[in-house]
């Protein structure tokens, strides 16, 4: 049965931490006025704001009680104005922060004006105040505005500093007006469970990296998150970053989750390491504390639907996967009870311009097409090289593996290994019932734009391997993505080809590097047809792709240099340079011959025209983010990479190496997508751009 708004809010009310309030229509008088100077208790994570509704907001801050440990509740008095002075009060309410969500709180404000600039504080019972926070609410649902949103992912905290949120901040101080930065989307890895690593230069050499305060950048107490405590210590220590702050004080974000907010690859409440149900409870509560969002507050979505919700504990043990469904969902009942504590998927309107469909991709997802049975069976480590299309495809699919007649065995290196999945359900990413929600949302959607907020990219990444013997150029690495789930990649592009679904865009990042490029609805067939595209952001400070592709490096000398190779050894400046931008986008012989000369024109002779034709922008070595805008016209991509984070650069932000531009105009039912590139400023990623 559909629950009313009002049924909601006195659930959410009901929780601790969590409280509701309307705004009242006419300037409040008689408000506190906060005494000057800081607050004893503090506000050590700042405030923040999420999820923009037409007549809402959330609001979220953390309090630190005066005395830790001896103060179960701490009063709070929440204060949201039309101006940034406070003369312009609209609302003042008081609440509590719960020591059971570890004092943070969750503030749904309703009665506003839509497509308004607001600001908030909070003040301590001795009176000191949170610094202001900015934030906007969503334009009515008729309006034609055009949405402009920050795109963002991966920030580990130990490999660098939160500068790229700096860098988006300067950047919108000096953005015209019709270009402001509306609202922050994240795609997840917010925090990194596995902790304590030694950070290392470009060279390979160790490096200390330090905090403005001139503390060291370290977690060494949480190597590994295994409990709330630990998940609570990580963001607890992540929003202490200044930048980070800034940005969360500047934008109401849109949030959504990919693997590491729990576990790295996770699946369900699973890990081939161990089931991980009370885990899965654990991270979910720490998410839920220090990631504000309207879950059980979204409104219905255009197909009549919010599955999102707020989080409700839940008593669970680990135990195994067991008792699987035809969408690899396990009905083992801890694993049912963790999942379902916590559900993020929902939709959030920006007028007629935009439905921003968030998807979760990794509470419903079965295990990725490559079994680990294989993995271990297997003369070549996964890691160390890509892996052939086909035995994805046939373990990806299971027992429904060519028409219902899954081969007994799947090659690998010209090796037959046993096909692990013969008798294996299909596995899905989205899992069954939140790809029928995706599916209606798009179809019943009348935004102008649709674009889904996407945790992994939906791009394939073929990995030309043409030049050994049993290699293709289609091989795939990166298969905790969509890659590892070809079967329902094509029967949601299907779909959307079928039901001739026009301007949907998949936002992503993931990756750790930028990728721009069109997502076929069948990239297997025989006249595949560009079926969405998508925009990929890198990671805020997570290893630039190219790093971490030096720890998958095997020593395997012939597939190393398609990577990287040394630049002095040609004439070229820098130790590290990427041959995996040209790899992807010109295949092996235009990365061969780059990585040897480090002549661009000879690599681009060498270039093979079939190697990913959907691809047009790499850039492996980035970090940064990107600024998507939508209007009635085309959607827009600006790809922003700054300068490496391993030092501080202060208030004055990081230096930009490179802003790289794209756009889609906006399509007919029928028609495809088409991308156009839209120039480039500063030093260009070394082979990255293909259009
Ligand atoms: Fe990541």
């Amino acid at each position: 049965m559909q629950q009313t708004r009002r049924e909601f809010l006195e659930l959410f009310s009901r929780t601790a931490g969590c409280f509701v309030a309307t705004a009242s229509v006419g300037t409040l008088v008689g408000c506190s006025a906060p005494r000057p100077g800081s607050s004893a208790y503090g506000f050590p994570q700042g405030v923040a704001s999420a999820d923009p509704q037409p007549d809402a907001i959330v609001l979220w801050t953390r309090v630190l009680p005066d005395v830790f440990d001896a103060e179960e509740s701490v009063p709070l008095l929440v204060q949201l104005a039309r101006d940034e002075a406070f003369a312009e009060i609209v609302l003042e309410d008081e609440f509590t922060a719960e020591r059971e969500l570890d004092y943070t709180v969750r503030c749904f404000v309703d009665g506003l004006e839509p497509a308004r600039t607001w600001f908030y504080r909070f003040i301590a019972p001795d009176g000191g105040a949170s610094r202001t926070g900015r934030t906007r609410t969503a334009p009515a649902p008729d309006a034609n505005a055009t949405l402009t949103a920050g795109l963002c992912a991966c920030q580990h905290y130990e490999e660098g500093l939160f500068s790229a949120y700096r860098r988006l901040v300067l950047d919108d101080a000096e953005a015209p007006a019709d270009r402001k930065i509306d609202l922050v989307i994240h795609t997840g890895d917010y925090i990194y469970e596995g902790n304590n690593r030694r950070q290392t230069d470009a060279d390979g050499q160790p490096i200390e990296i330090v905090n403005r305060d001139g503390s060291p950048r370290r977690i060494a107490d949480v190597p590994e998150a295994v409990s709330l405590d630990d998940y609570r210590e990580l963001y607890r220590t992540y929003l202490a970053d200044p930048d980070l702050q800034e940005a969360r004080a500047s934008f109401p974000f849109v949030h959504t989750w990919d693997d590491h907010e729990l576990y790295n690859d996770y699946w369900q409440s699973f890990h081939p390491s161990g089931p991980m149900q009370r885990r899965k409870v654990d991270a979910n509560q720490a998410w839920f504390e220090y990631i504000p969002a309207a879950l059980s507050f979204a409104q219905a979505g255009p197909a009549g639907t919010n599955p999102a919700r707020d989080f409700i504990p839940g008593e669970v043990e680990d135990v195994a996967p067991a008792d699987f469904d035809e969408d690899y969902l396990s009905h083992e009942p801890n694993n049912l009870a963790a999942i379902g504590t916590l559900a993020i998927h929902r939709t959030l309107r920006w007028g007629q311009m935009v439905e921003l469909v968030v998807v979760d991709g990794r509470s419903y997802r079965g295990p990725r097409g490559l079994d680990d049975a294989i993995l271990g069976s297997a003369t070549v480590a996964y890691t160390n090289v890509p892996m052939p299309a086909r035995l994805i495809e046939v373990q990806n699919a299971g027992r429904t593996a060519d028409g219902g007649n899954p081969p007994e065995t799947v090659e690998l290196n010209g090796e037959m290994l046993p096909n692990t999945r013969r008798d294996a359900p299909r596995s899905s990413l989205l899992g069954a019932a939140q790809k029928a929600w995706l599916k209606d949302t798009l179809t019943a959607s009348d935004a102008r734009w649709k674009a889904i907020c996407n945790d992994v990219p939906l791009l394939r990444f073929g990995f030309d391997m043409s030049f050994r013997e049993h290699g293709s150029l289609n091989d795939l690495w990166w298969t905790d993505s969509w890659d590892g789930y070809p079967v329902e990649r094509r029967e949601l592009m299907s779909f959307v080809r079928d039901n001739g679904l026009a301007n949907v865009v998949s936002l992503t990042g993931d990756r750790h590097a930028h990728f721009a490029g069109l997502v076929y609805d069948d990239f297997d067939g025989d006249s595949p047809t560009p079926a969405m595209p998508e925009f990929a952001c890198t990671a805020i400070t997570a290893g630039p792709r190219l790093k971490n592709q030096l720890a998958f490096s095997g020593g395997d000398p012939e597939v190393d240099r398609l990577m990287f190779f040394d630049g002095r050894d040609v004439g070229l400046q820098g130790a590290l340079l990427p041959a995996l931008n040209a790899w992807l986008l010109f295949g092996n012989e235009a990365a061969a011959t780059l990585s040897a000369t480090g002549d661009t024109e000879a690599a681009r002779a060498a270039a093979d025209p079939a190697v990913n034709p959907h691809l047009s922008y790499a850039d492996t070595d980035a970090l940064g983010y990107a600024v998507i805008r939508f209007t009635a016209e085309q959607a827009e991509a600006e790809f922003v990479t700054i300068a490496q984070p391993d030092r501080d650069f202060g208030e004055a932000g990081p230096p930009v190496r490179r802003r790289v531009r794209f756009s889609v105009p906006a399509w007919d039912p029928g028609a495809e997508p088409t991308l156009v590139a839209g120039g480039a400023d500063g030093e260009p990623p070394l082979m990255g751009l293909k259009i």
